[in-house]
């Protein structure tokens, strides 16, 4: 969603905030805007619809200097996305600027009671309310600017990160987290401020996490300090973070987005880095979280997986694994549906929280529910530190390093490979998976990421397929037992970043509806590896072919049926069933991409779409 950055130090400001902004931009980037307090205590502050880069089209004949500043990328919750409504807000006496993150529920109510003190606004965001009330305590009750900020939090309801500054201090700047995350950056005589580490990573590794409720204050030639909203002084934890900046730049690649779909063998090693080990000359898994939660975990009466988007489809493929090795029956959510319907869940369950940001609101509340309510809570989450970690009773990061590419591709596979780690270490501690067959997925597991290399030597065979489809204006996408989420995954991947609409489903469903669709303009993608299925989805293939659709099949290495009658075919080395996944997602991210590209789409920022979401 939105993303904060500051600076506080004895360097120009502008520079360092207008860089963290453009590693934020993956966010939310409908506008952006930058505040600096200069040595005359100006308080400047410069706003632009549209990118980073249009922000600095803006400040290239203003003055920029400063060093002390705060900068913001938007993503529109409350008012339209434009100049006038981006951050930072001044506050009526233009003292004071903030920026910030999340939404103030109750805005219109405390916005309605300023207005009828007199206080005028010129935006229609909650921000400003929140920076209006803030100026009106400090004014009308005569408080110094933090105790100003801790008596209006206490009438807010609602999720922020914000920063503040105020002309007449530019010696300090404020921060405050509550379910947004924030990060400070300890450097020498200076501080950085970001909504994530990466803001910074080139000038500190040294960070404190804010947690909910903590307001930082953090002024020229003093130490940190951290308050509670009650005014306690807190010891923050100061964190080594372990980012690696090459790890967040495109590394010669045109896309973010291919960059991590090529990534991903290194990064599935990554993932299984010391928990697929060698006993004693056998394969087999460890993971700490299993080993330390032994009771909770083998005991569940069921595991109930909540996630949105991509990492719901993980949790599908989660959910056969374990249902299949470890015999505990799997509920899988949308986490957004979960929070609001009431579940029936508690003590002897396991709720498994799948979040490749670990900021997802939906997710963040689900697992906060369940926690109430007494289910043991499990993360699988790639933002280290990041607030569903921080909020789960333990869990496994998938360790695939940061991904900017809005559409999540080596995610998925790395929560796949997780969820795959976890069916393995349950079912063998509960007895429910045979000896054999849990050395044979463990090994096979380890060499997926060879497979996967020459999954990706087929990128060039994609790219020439996609300029086929280019101009198709709907896709079907289906597969079957482990497929089926694939299927799902593919279909999302494509409508995200080339808008064309795609639908992924069982293909033995196509049968009750979807079958009307299939005509000669009907794209079809079809999962048909040579597995327990493989009659069925000829068959279904059948189908789609009689009715003159067009069909791109990911067969198995040296399939002869489908090959024949299939439009398109791309083989796919042979593994096990359930580990398919992995390798058939490969060529669906490939060709998303590719039609993307030949549409002149923004791959790694898709309309509308934000890499975070950390609103409802
Ligand atoms: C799709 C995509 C989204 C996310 C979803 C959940 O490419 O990126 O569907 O998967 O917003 O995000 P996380 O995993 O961060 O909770």
């Amino acid at each position: 969603m939105c993303g904060i950055v500051g600076y506080l130090g004895k360097k120009e400001a502008y520079p360092i905030l207008i860089k963290g902004l453009k590693r934020l931009e993956y966010r939310g980037y409908d506008s952006a805007g930058v505040a600096l307090i200069n040595d005359d205590k100006a308080l400047n502050v410069y706003k632009a619809k549209g990118k980073v880069a249009d922000l600095e089209h803006v400040c290239a004949d203003k003055n920029l200097t400063g060093t002390i500043g705060i900068a913001h990328t938007r993503w529109a919750t409350h008012g339209e996305p434009s100049t006038k409504n981006a951050h930072p807000h001044y506050s009526e006496s233009k003292n004071l600027a903030i920026v910030h993150n999340g939404i103030i529920e109750n805005y219109a109510d405390i916005k309605k009671n300023l207005s009828a003190k007199g206080v005028h606004f010129v935006s229609d965001t909650d921000t400003e309310v929140l920076v209006q009330l803030i100026e009106y305590i400090q004014v009308n009750k005569n408080l110094d600017l933090l105790t100003s900020v801790e008596v209006a939090l206490h009438q807010v309801i609602g999720a922020y990160a914000i920063a503040l500054v105020d002309k007449r201090n530019p010696d300090q700047l404020i921060a405050v987290r509550k379910q947004s995350p924030l990060v400070i950056g300890i450097g020498e005589d200076e501080f950085f401020l970001g909504s994530d580490a990466s803001t910074f990573i080139d000038h500190t590794d040294q960070v404190v996490y804010l947690e909910d409720g903590n307001i930082a204050v953090m002024t020229r030639g003093e130490e940190l300090k951290v308050f509670d909203i009650e005014n306690e002084k807190l010891n923050p934890e100061v964190k080594t973070v372990d980012i690696n900046l090459g790890q967040i730049e495109k590394g010669g690649y045109p896309h973010f987005m291919l960059k991590e779909i090529f990534e991903q063998p290194e990064c599935l090693r990554n993932s299984m880095r010391g928990r697929v080990v060698n006993i004693e000359g056998e394969t087999g898994v460890v993971l700490n979280a299993i080993e330390a939660h032994k009771e909770e975990i083998l005991n569940a009466r069921r595991m109930i997986i909540v996630a949105c988007g991509t990492s719901w489809h993980a949790a599908l493929i989660g959910k056969q694994m374990i249902e299949t090795y470890c015999r505990i029956p799997v509920v899988v959510e949308y986490a957004s549906e979960f929070r609001y319907g009431n579940p029936v869940v508690g003590k002897g369950d396991v709720v498994i929280a799948i979040s490749q940001s670990g900021e997802t609101a939906d997710t963040l509340a689900a697992v906060q529910l369940a926690k109430q309510k007494g289910a043991f809570i499990y993360g699988i989450c790639n933002a280290v530190g990041s607030s569903i970690p921080r909020a789960t009773d333990t869990g496994t990061y998938i360790h695939v390093g940061p991904e900017i590419g809005v559409a999540s591709t080596k995610a998925f596979t790395g929560q796949v490979t997780v969820l795959t780690l976890m069916g393995l270490a349950i079912g063998k501690a509960k007895g429910t998976i045979k000896e054999a067959e849990y050395e044979a997925i463990a090994k096979e597991l380890w060499n997926i990421p060879e497979k996967m290399k020459e999954v990706l030597k087929l990128n060039d065979k994609i790219e020439d397929l996609s300029r086929i489809f280019t101009y198709a204006r709907n896709f079907l996408y289906l597969g079957r037992g482990f497929s089926y989420p694939v299927a799902l995954e593919g279909a999302l991947k494509l409508k995200e970043i080339s808008y064309i609409h795609a639908e992924g489903y069982p293909a033995a469903e196509m049968k009750h509806g979807p079958i009307a669709l299939i005509d000669s303009d009907m794209p079809c993608v079809v999962i048909a590896t040579h597995n327990d299925m493989y009659e069925k989805i000829l068959s279904n293939i059948q189908e789609i072919k009689a009715r003159q659709g067009k069909v791109i099949a990911l067969v198995s290495k040296g399939d002869e049926t489908i090959s024949k009658i299939a439009d398109e075919v791309i083989e796919l080395p042979e593994t096990l069933e359930c580990l398919e996944p992995l390798l058939a997602t490969i060529p669906l991210q490939l060709l998303a991409y590719h039609v993307a590209v030949c549409k002149g789409k923004n791959v790694d920022q898709p309309r509308n779409l934000a890499k975070s979401v950390t609103v409802e």
